[in-house]
Parts: C-alpha cells; sequence; structure tokens
C-alpha cells in the first residue's frame, strides 16, 4: 500500500451497511490506543439506516452516505463512491460488513489497499449463510478471514484467520454470534499490525 510508516498515520476509510458492530471494535480499539498507527478518518454507508453511522457519529469521525438507488447501474455507484472515498485519501479501506459486491474497476483502483473480513474461514463458504453450510457440513470449526480483496468474490489472498470450535449445541445463532465475537479483535488487530508494517501492503 502507499503508506510510508512511522512518518504519517494510516488513514483508514470504513464502508458499512448495517449494524456495524465490527467497526464499533474499531473505534473503541482506536480509543483505547490500540490501534497503532491507523485512524479511522470517515465511514461511508449504502445505507441510511445503518447503525453503524450512529457509532461514527458518537465517536466523532465523519459520514456519509451513499445509495445504490440513486444510480443506475453498478459502474455509476462504484464510481461516485470511489469520489466520495478519495476526499479522505485513504492509505486503507476497509469493508466492515459492507453488503455490495464491487466492480473490478473499483478493486483495481483500490489495489492492496482494501480489506475485507468474511465470516468463515475461507476459502471455504464463500458468499452468504457461511454458518448454516458450516453446521450443515459437519464442520469442527467455525470461524472468520482478513484478506485482501480482488475482483473475485472472497477469494483475495488471505492476511489472518481466527478459528472458533463448533458446539454440538450450536445453532446457525449462537455460532454467528461467536464468530462475530472473534471478529472483533481480528479486524483491529490486523489494521494495528497493517499500521505498524508487521504485516506486508
Ligand atoms: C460480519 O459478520 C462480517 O464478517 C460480515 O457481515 C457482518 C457485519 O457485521 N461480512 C460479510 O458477510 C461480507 N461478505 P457488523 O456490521 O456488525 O460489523
Amino acid at each position: 500500500c502507499r503508506f510510508l510508516r512511522g512518518l504519517y498515520l494510516m488513514r483508514v476509510v470504513c464502508l458499512i451497511s448495517g449494524k456495524g458492530t465490527n467497526l464499533q471494535a474499531l473505534i473503541d480499539w482506536q480509543a483505547n490506543g490500540l490501534l497503532g498507527d491507523a485512524r479511522i478518518v470517515a465511514v461511508i454507508s449504502n445505507t441510511a439506516a445503518a447503525l453503524g453511522l450512529e457509532r461514527a457519529g458518537n465517536a466523532g469521525i465523519p459520514t456519509k452516505i451513499l445509495s445504490q438507488r440513486d444510480f443506475s447501474n453498478r459502474c455509476a455507484f462504484d464510481h461516485a463512491l470511489i469520489q466520495f472515498i478519495d476526499v479522505y485519501e485513504p492509505n486503507l479501506v476497509v469493508l466492515a460488513g459492507f453488503m455490495r459486491i464491487l466492480t473490478s474497476g473499483f478493486v483495481t483502483h483500490y489495489e492492496r489497499r482494501l480489506i475485507n473480513i468474511h465470516p468463515s474461514l475461507l476459502p471455504k463458504y464463500k458468499g452468504l449463510n457461511t454458518h448454516k453450510r458450516a453446521l450443515g457440513a459437519g464442520d469442527k470449526n467455525a470461524g472468520a478471514t482478513v484478506h485482501w480483496v480482488t475482483p473475485e468474490l472472497d477469494a483475495g489472498d488471505i492476511i489472518r484467520q481466527v478459528k472458533v470450535p463448533i458446539s454440538r449445541e450450536d445453532t446457525e445463532e449462537t455460532l454467528k454470534a461467536k464468530v462475530l465475537n472473534a471478529e472483533h479483535s481480528l479486524y483491529p488487530s490486523v489494521i494495528r499490525d497493517l499500521s505498524l508494517g508487521l504485516i506486508k501492503c
């Protein structure tokens, strides 16, 4: 990534669509001085109702809303999204529950500056319903993965994973909660380590 460690802060723009519990974890780590040289400089949501916008607002982080409904096609939306994001000159763009498939034009623009968190042990269970599929397959472990984003869905290089054991009593809901809880330390730790140069961009 285009980031000179030690000289500048790593400017992070987060994209969200919903609850924003991962965003909250990042905000909390930052507030406690645990996010290394990373600073969240903006949060952008594609839904006005996203609870994550409130979380960002409470933390004094600038927010923007850009809805795909205002655009006639994917390329036009992604183009506008790039304009929104680049105002903040990010070194890193963080997908934190941003539930849209991005065009290859968008992904290429942020090559090696764009990361995602996905609720499965990739390469297993790309896409949706990851917990249901892990339970259905009788897996012993579920988990979450942080990876670089490439044009192919959930297929970029893996940066770090966390495993969560599946117990016999687990339902889709309990497993989702356990994995989400694990995500809340995985994502901030990866962003901290990227900002400190402990993970190569
Ligand atoms: C998280 O579990 C994240 O892994 C998942 O959405 C949830 C967002 O929760 N992301 C994906 O499925 C992306 N393919 P949050 O809004 O509470 O952070």
